[in-house]
Parts: C-alpha cells; structure tokens; sequence
C-alpha cells in the first residue's frame, strides 16, 4: 500500500474565486493546491467581455499572496448579448481560454444568462473557430422540470445540439452529477469533456437531507441518488482523459448558507487535492490520480502540463470547522473530519 504519492502539479479547471474581500480571503487556498484555475465569471456583474476579464485577472494576482505561484485563466459570461468578435479577440490576446454558458437563472448570479441557447449560434460558431472553449452549467431551469432531472434533459434538449451544430467546438459539461451525463460524455467524439467536483464523488442527496437539512452540503447541481455518484467515481477514477478535475469550490459566507433560502455553493478549496484522493484511495486507483488531477485537463484545454510535481501522504489532516475570509466565515467541505491523505510539499 502506498504511503506516498508524487504528480505533476494539478490544476483546478472550475473554481469560483469571487471578488473583493472575499477573493482575497480565498485565492490563497486554491493557489496552494493548484498551479492554475478556470476562473468562472458569475461576478455581480458578470464577466461579459474580454477587457472585463483582463481586468479581474489582474484583481486575482493582486490577491494572492507574495511568492505564491498561480495563473488564474479566464472565463467570459455568455450573455444574450454577447459580441463574437470580442470573445475572438481575447482568446487571440491570450486573456480568455474559454467561455461560460449560463442558463438564465440556473444559479448563483446567472440573471444574465443566455435566454434561448438556439440564438448562440453564431457566437458558438466564432468560439469554434477560434478554438475557444465552451464551459457549460448543464441544467434547464423551466420551472416545469424536477430539479433532479435537469442536468439529463439539459442533455437531451441543448447539449445533443450544441454538440451536433458545432462538431469542432469543445465542450465541457462542468460539474456532471448524473449517470446520464457521464454516458453522453463517455458515448461523445473528443471534444466533449466534462469536470467532477470531490462533492459529487462523495455526497449522494441522501448525505444533505437525511436525519436533518445540511446547507453545507447544498450546491448546484444538487448532489443526485446513489447509483448517479457511483457512476461519478467509475468515470473519475478510469483512467477516461475526458474526465477531469474540477472542484467548483463556491464560497458564501456561513450566515448566507444557514439561511431560509440557504445559497448553492460548497467551499472545497481548502482541501480539494486530500478530497479528491480518498475517493481514488477507496477505489483503489492511486495510480489514475494524475491523469485526472494533472494530465486530462490540460490536454484537453491543449496547454503544457505543469513541470512541478506535489507530493501528497498518507497520515490524518483535520479541516477546520470554519475558515475565516475577510469579515465573514465560510465552511469548509468535510468541515470537522479528519482525512486520510494530506499535501506534504508543493
Ligand atoms: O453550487 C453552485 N454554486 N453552483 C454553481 O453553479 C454556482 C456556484 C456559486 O457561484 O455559488
Ligand atoms: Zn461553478
């Protein structure tokens, strides 16, 4: 049995880093697990544009602490508005790596999503020619939909035809919860990926609503029944170069979580590598943790992997009941436990 693992160092292809005291409270811990992040655009407002994104780049590496090595990549906010052009000029600058369809409505500050997904056309046509990645949340929000059944008609009724429309354009079904989603992805051409956060490999919906409500165990998509999170840890751990890491580590504060109408969001951050690694430990595949942590996410992105390795250990780390960010708190996931590996040296 493994003692002790080395890989390239990870990246975080899904995080939200938010803005002001809050990012500054919370860049440090993805920048200490991770060399680089998808930075996601949900701000309020939203990260539409390309000077937008230049902009809170630079509002990123301004928070981070002196020494500490990290490349935030950027995402725009696709919007019913958005300009083709400008999505082709910040890719060609090198200030965006992708873009983020947001349904309207179907999370945290996604007022301004894209309305009807048909009228992107051309903007997905411009974003597969210039070679621009397309990020999803893939759920419906109809309010005639169960919330447990968006992410699989979602599938059904956009992702088939984005894939169809667009067969050069790649595509990442971000945070996929459902056995449906990993079959798409897993029955789809190369360029369709999909991330997996340590959440949805842990927490089926049993863990947020049996024996009492957990808000902390709340996030979108919802944690879906058993037989979804056993697909989740067959697709992650495979060894499949379409799946990869992707935390969505989603901050809010404690009272905005612990609330009548309790915010979507888990903060994973903190120790998103250890999470991740006990479920590769239990299903006895330490050694696909690179490819999915460190190797699938840049090859599919087409960027180099890191050249620097982390080691992580086995031997207990115990997270915190509550991390503080600025004024506020935040609780972590596996808030209170102790996990089995921990990150020795980055
Ligand atoms: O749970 C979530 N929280 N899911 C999302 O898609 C957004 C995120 C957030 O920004 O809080
Ligand atoms: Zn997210």
């Amino acid at each position: 049995m493994a003692d002790s693992l080395t890989i390239r160092r990870p990246d975080d292809w899904h995080v939200h880093l938010r803005d002001g005291a809050m990012l500054h409270g919370v860049v440090a811990h993805t920048a200490r697990q991770f060399a680089r992040a998808i930075v996601m655009p949900n701000l309020s407002p939203p990260v539409t544009a390309t000077a937008a994104a230049q902009a809170y780049r630079e509002r990123i590496l301004a928070a981070l602490p002196d020494g500490l090595p990290f490349e935030p990549l950027m995402t725009a906010y696709l919007t019913d508005h958005t300009d083709p052009a400008d999505l082709v000029r910040g890719k060609g600058e090198g200030v965006l790596t992708a873009a983020k369809l947001y349904p309207a409505n179907a999370t945290t500050n996604s007022a301004h999503g894209v309305s009807d997904i048909r009228h992107l056309a051309p903007v997905l046509g411009a974003m597969e020619q210039a070679g621009l990645v397309l990020c999803v949340h893939g759920e419906v929000t109809d309010a005639e939909v169960d919330m447990f059944d968006r992410e699989a008609v979602f599938i059904d009724r956009h992702l088939q035809w984005i894939v169809r429309e667009f067969p050069a354009l790649k595509v990442v079904l971000e945070h996929v919860t459902t056995e449906d989603g990993v079959q798409f992805v897993e029955a789809a051409g190369p360029t369709v990926a999909a991330t997996i956060t340590p959440q949805h490999l842990h927490l089926n919906r049993n863990a947020m609503l049996v024996g009492g409500m957990r808000p902390h165990a709340y996030c979108l998509p919802v944690a879906k029944r058993e037989r979804h999170r056993i697909a989740l840890r067959k697709a992650a751990t495979s060894g499949s170069a379409k799946f990869f890491l992707g935390t969505d580590s989603a901050p809010h504060p404690r009272h905005d979580k612990e609330s009548s109408c309790g915010c979507a969001g888990i903060f994973n951050a903190p120790f998103a590598l250890e999470s991740y690694l006990q479920v590769f430990d239990d299903e006895g595949a330490l050694d696909r943790f690179e490819s999915f942590a460190s190797l699938n996410g840049p090859a599919f992105y087409g960027l180099p992997i890191n050249e620097a390795t982390v080691t992580l250990v086995r031997g207990g780390v115990q997270v915190s009941d509550e991390i503080a960010a600025g004024e506020t708190v935040i609780v972590p996931f596996h808030a209170g436990e102790t996990l089995r590996w921990r990150l020795a040296s980055g």
